[in-house]
């Protein structure tokens, strides 16, 4: 907690930046193993958003980590860091009126709730990309997976480190469905919140 730094309000609130886009903020928050489908769904997502109009932001892990975060690895402690990094700054970019979309692995519940807690309520909404480890191995988009298994990478999740699913996510998402599926339910899932 900072010591004599104070916290000023904004001239313009969020409701305000809502009512402008004609929609409310909210922050899409993916979680799963490594080639899940997280970026790809993501990815889609956001693209069938801006085509209806809504004001949007994707932060995704891999590309984070070469900016914001490039600071930080793998062990626990650095993927709290990076996790409630992004935390902040969806919540900032939510303050702003978008929708903002993360793809993080994000593989410690704890973690995760931590940036619920930070966000308004209501306005964090957890998607669990449930894709077998199985599967991800399979399609191994980066070549990630047979490196850990040859021991080249440390603190793989899913192999020398755990993915914690979340207990009761928002949206649980079947990893191996089609993409215009898995998008078409986050959409109406945004669509019955009333977000959009
Ligand atoms: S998180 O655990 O801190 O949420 P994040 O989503 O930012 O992870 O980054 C994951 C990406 O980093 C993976 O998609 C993968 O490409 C790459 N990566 C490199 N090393 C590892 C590792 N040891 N464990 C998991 N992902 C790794």
């Amino acid at each position: 907690m900072q010591q004599n730094v104070v916290w000023h309000s904004h001239a313009i609130t969020r409701t305000e930046r809502e009512v402008a886009n004609q929609h409310c903020a909210v922050v899409v928050w993916l979680t799963g193993l490594s080639g899940s489908g997280k970026s790809t769904i993501a990815g889609a997502l956001e693209q069938a958003l801006h085509h209806r109009g809504v004001h949007t932001y994707l932060l995704d892990g891999d590309n984070v980590r070469h900016g914001l975060c490039q600071d930080l690895g793998f062990s626990d402690g650095d993927r709290r860091e990076n996790i409630r990094r992004v935390g902040e700054v969806a919540g900032l970019m939510m303050d702003a009126g978008l929708v903002v979309i993360t793809a993080f692995i994000s593989p410690y519940r704890h973690d995760r709730e931590s940036v619920a807690l930070r966000l308004p309520p209501g306005s964090f909404i957890e998607v669990f990309v449930d894709t077998p480890i199985e599967i991800c191995e399979r399609r191994d988009p980066k070549g990630l997976y047979k490196k850990a298994r040859r021991g080249e990478i440390k603190q793989f999740t899913g192999i020398d480190l755990p993915y914690e699913q979340p207990l009761n996510p928002d949206v649980h998402l079947d990893g191996k469905l089609p993409l215009e599926q898995l998008v078409d339910r986050l959409v109406g899932e945004l669509h019955q919140r009333a977000i959009i």
